[in-house]
């Protein structure tokens, strides 16, 4: 099988006699103010004046910021173009990320110099050519020769190994990203209970901890909440946990939770059958919390994470669950199964009681593709967020805001809750049509213990897009692996 090659960035010493020699593409910066640094100085000079002559110009005026002119075989120079990105030294974070997605996209057969003197959001511009630098055509037998792995990226920087700390941190994040893009754009015949497992596994060489418990041990633990969605599935039901200790031992960890549907297909309230493929990607809160896991780990962080994961096929058969049953959950509680459809909340709700009963964790956040309804609130430009704490959800919303992804907060409440109301059971697991996202996150909070500090966020609308976003092509997004490594970064890492 092939394998996706991630983009080769090297971070290098300024050198600016290369840039007469340098061929490929050369890109510089000028300010909106037209003015240049060192580089851009030494190609207008090369280029008699070419860089003069563009700032002078009305299409550099009323240029955005971050744009990029491209000027085809300069003068004096062994390049075959000269870019360059309109951008001020105190541009923001997000702008800077915007112009590395833009680089990333004029992604070509020749090796790129990007002359960055000492531009201060270097990191940030690099995250954004990484993280728009990825494909998912591993199924796709053939391919164009030059778009294998052979995109190669130099930056030249004043003082590069100040950077180095950074730009490996970048590189963890990055990589925690592609992980999660590939598991939701895998199709669910490949990417099974047991293949999603085995590739959570292979965490355990970057010394995460990964423990597989089967369904004879979730029987055992009395989930029977989460047994029951994969009842009427050949594939078998596991959970996985993952550990990432990089504080002491007597911190406790922060619990991530991810809904793992490998395939929902509604079960014996069975979906329609346009866009039912779509739910390929309803293991994306798992995925979330294999990448968030993955980037911990490999940028060492000092903290204390567990990430647990609910796989599960929801399959109609003759031995699926029916509407109608009652299970009986780890929690004690029984639930009515009014739709099989609603699957995600009775995995979760096991999940979340055995993440808390086991792991005694300081907080707790859930990530899952819950609810279409989702969608119709918030389209495909946010997630929603639910918490009990204000405090924790305000530090996920300050984490997404700094990582440019969509969150806004959506209420809880009894009004809500009471919609949940069984006439047989404890608990339904559906609330009616009225503000499903809500009832769905309000079942849940029924198996938060209190003074638990839980924030659930349902992704069903921003795990995947149609058209490209912000840094992805068309696919998975990855979103919420960069918020969340974001908010253990700034809220749950020792000093
Ligand atoms: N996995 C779906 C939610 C979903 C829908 C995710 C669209 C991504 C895109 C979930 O399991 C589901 O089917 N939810 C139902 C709940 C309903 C039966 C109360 C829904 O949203 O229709
Ligand atoms: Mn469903
Ligand atoms: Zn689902």
């Amino acid at each position: 099988m092939k394998t996706i090659k991630p983009l080769n960035l090297e971070l290098i010493e300024t050198n600016l006699d290369c840039l007469s020699t340098n061929e490929g593409i050369l890109i510089v910066l000028i300010t909106p103010e037209g003015v240049m640094d060192p580089a851009a100085r030494r190609l207008n000079k090369l280029t008699r004046g070419a860089l003069t002559r563009l700032i002078s110009s009305k299409k550099f005026k009323d240029a955005d910021i971050g744009h990029l002119f491209q000027i085809n075989f300069p003068d004096r120079c062994a390049a075959e173009q000269i870019c360059v990105l309109k951008i001020g030294r105190r541009s923001s974070k997000a702008t800077a990320r915007k112009a590395g997605v833009a680089i990333a996209k004029m992604k070509g057969s020749v090796e790129i110099l990007l002359a960055l003197g000492n531009f201060p959001n270097l990191i940030e511009l690099c995250k954004g050519v990484m993280l728009r630098e990825y494909t998912f055509d591993i199924h796709k037998t053939e391919l164009p020769i030059i778009l294998e792995g052979s995109f190669k990226i130099k930056i030249m920087h004043n003082n590069p190994e100040t950077l180095t700390g950074e730009l490996v941190a970048a590189k963890a994040v990055r990589d925690g990203v592609f992980l999660t893009r590939n598991l939701i754009n895998e199709p669910s015949n490949i990417l099974t209970t047991e293949e999603f497992a085995s590739r959570l596994k292979e965490l355990s060489k970057l010394g995460v901890m990964v423990e597989i418990l089967e369904e004879d041990d979730l029987h055992n633990l009395g989930m029977n909440a989460f047994l029951g969605v994969g009842q009427g599935s050949p594939s078998p039901s596991k959970l996985v946990v993952m550990r990432w200790s990089g504080a002491a031992k007597d911190v406790p960890p922060l619990a991530l939770v991810g809904k793992g549907v490998v395939f929902d297909t509604g079960g014996i309230s069975l979906k329609p059958a346009g866009g039912m493929e779509d739910m390929t990607m309803d293991m994306g809160g798992a995925a979330v919390v294999a990448g968030v896991m993955t980037a911990l780990a490999k940028r060492k962080s000092p903290s204390n994470v567990v990430g647990i994961v609910g796989l599960v096929e929801n399959m109609p058969s003759g031995t699926a669950q029916r509407p109608g049953d009652v299970v009986k959950s780890m929690k004690g509680d029984t639930i009515e199964v009014i739709n099989t459809d609603a699957e995600g909340r009775l995995v979760l709700c096991d999940v979340m009681w055995f993440a808390q009963e086991k792991y005694k964790p300081s907080a707790m956040i859930d990530l899952a593709t819950l609810t279409g309804a989702i969608i119709v609130s918030l389209g495909h430009e946010n997630a929603g967020l639910f918490s009990n704490n204000d405090w924790l959800c305000k530090a996920v919303l300050e984490a997404a805001d700094l990582e440019n992804e969509g969150a806004w907060r959506m209420p809880l409440g009894s009004p809500y809750s009471k919609l949940l109301k069984s006439r047989v059971a404890d608990i339904k697991n559906v609330g009616g049509r009225a503000a499903g996202s809500i009832t769905a996150a309000a079942f849940l909070e029924k198996f938060v213990k209190p003074k638990i500090p839980w924030v659930h966020i349902d992704i069903a609308g921003v795990a995947q897009t149609k058209s490209e976003s912000e840094h992805a092509p068309a696919g998975a997004t990855g979103w919420g692996v960069m918020t969340l490594d974001t908010l253990v970064k700034n809220n749950f890492e020792e000093p």
